[in-house]
């Protein structure tokens, strides 16, 4: 399992760009590129340099945690994949990039596209300082163009990306997305109705093509959530001194809530069920809420069945789980 927490690399990376860089400014610059997203305006309010650097500081931890803790979600329903290479869709400061890479050491091949240049410089910038991805390959341009003629890939990603773009370009990209997977696509957006009801949309548009759900879902079915329940995880993460400075927050971590599914080419072999909220474990019996093969369960496992109430207790919203011991 590959932990929440940005690497240390990519840590000092930023650390080494804030030099001279007043948190008031960072700070502001932030809160005007929250306000802009709140209004439906996307990354458009990310402009210079200066901008990328307050939004990669104010967000890129948090979806960097959500898109790991989502492929460690695949990597426990898929442990023998290990792509050579990645497609990095809307790729921004390359976040999905860095998770990626610390979760496939098999990676070798990275190429990311975004159309927002103040994006790509910062990407580019924080790449040199790695090893693995100093030789990335980041091409700028609309998604759909700039996928047009990329060489598909093992593993392509859009984290926090397809909430910037409307409903007949969204299922115009997902095709082509689809096109250029040679195994798996990864999809992950913010856990809100809206961004779990664009996944929902993906998925389904996507196994009338051929796709199967490798994760969250154990079935390649019709979603058994309806409104105005959602589907959606949630991931803790430290907050960095910059970090919290920025979002003048005092708390030293916050909780990133996601939703995503990660479609494969192959049909995955295990459908354990997925734990859709925290567990509630009282002296008499844990109550846990399901998805699994069969839909929706809120499955009871009482304390005299011993093995079975010590395992579901153990259970954390999110996880893959068997409903037999
Ligand atoms: C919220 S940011 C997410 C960045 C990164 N994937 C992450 O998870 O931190 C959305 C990114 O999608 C890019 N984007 C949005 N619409 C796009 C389009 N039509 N073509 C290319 N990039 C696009 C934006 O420029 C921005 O970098």
């Amino acid at each position: 399992m590959t932990t929440p927490d940005l690497p240390a690399e990519l840590k000092a990376a930023l650390a080494s760009r804030l030099q001279g860089f007043s948190r008031t400014d960072a700070a502001g610059r932030a809160a005007s590129i929250s306000r802009t997203y709140r209004d439906g305006g996307g990354s458009t309010a990310i402009r210079t340099e200066n901008d990328a650097l307050a939004y990669a500081l104010a967000r890129m931890p948090a979806t960097y945690a959500a898109v790991t803790a989502s492929l460690n979600a695949l990597c426990v329903i898929a442990p023998h994949f290990a792509p050579k290479s990645l497609l990095d869709v809307g790729a921004g400061p390359g976040t999905a990039t860095w998770a990626a890479a610390e979760a496939y050491s098999s990676l070798r091949a990275f190429t990311l596209l975004d159309a927002n240049s103040a994006l790509r410089a910062l990407a580019l910038d924080l790449a040199g300082t790695s090893a693995r991805l100093r030789d990335v390959s980041y091409r700028q341009g609309e998604a759909r163009a700039a996928l047009a003629d990329a060489e598909p890939a093992d593993l392509v990603v859009a984290s926090y990306m397809i909430g910037e773009i409307g409903d007949a370009e969204r299922k115009a990209l997902a095709d082509l997305m689809w096109a250029k997977t040679r195994d798996t696509l990864l999809i992950v957006e913010p856990g809100t109705p809206a961004g779990f009801g664009r996944i929902i949309a993906l998925r389904e548009q996507l196994i009338a093509s051929g796709a199967h759900v490798a994760a969250p879902c154990p079935h390649d079915g019709k979603c058994p959530i309806a409104a105005p329940d959602w589907c959606h995880f949630t991931q803790r993460l430290p907050r960095l001194r910059a970090h919290k400075q920025i979002k003048e927050a005092e708390l030293p971590f916050e909780d990133e809530k996601f939703s995503y599914v990660a479609l494969t080419r192959a049909p995955v072999s295990q459908h354990p069920a997925r734990v859709l909220a925290q567990p509630v474990v009282s002296k008499v019996e844990v109550t846990a809420k399901l998805c699994t093969a069969s839909g929706l369960v809120i499955a009871k496992l009482p304390r005299r069945a011993k093995a079975d109430y010590a395992r579901a207790r153990r259970w954390r919203w999110g996880d893959a789980v068997m409903e037999e011991g």
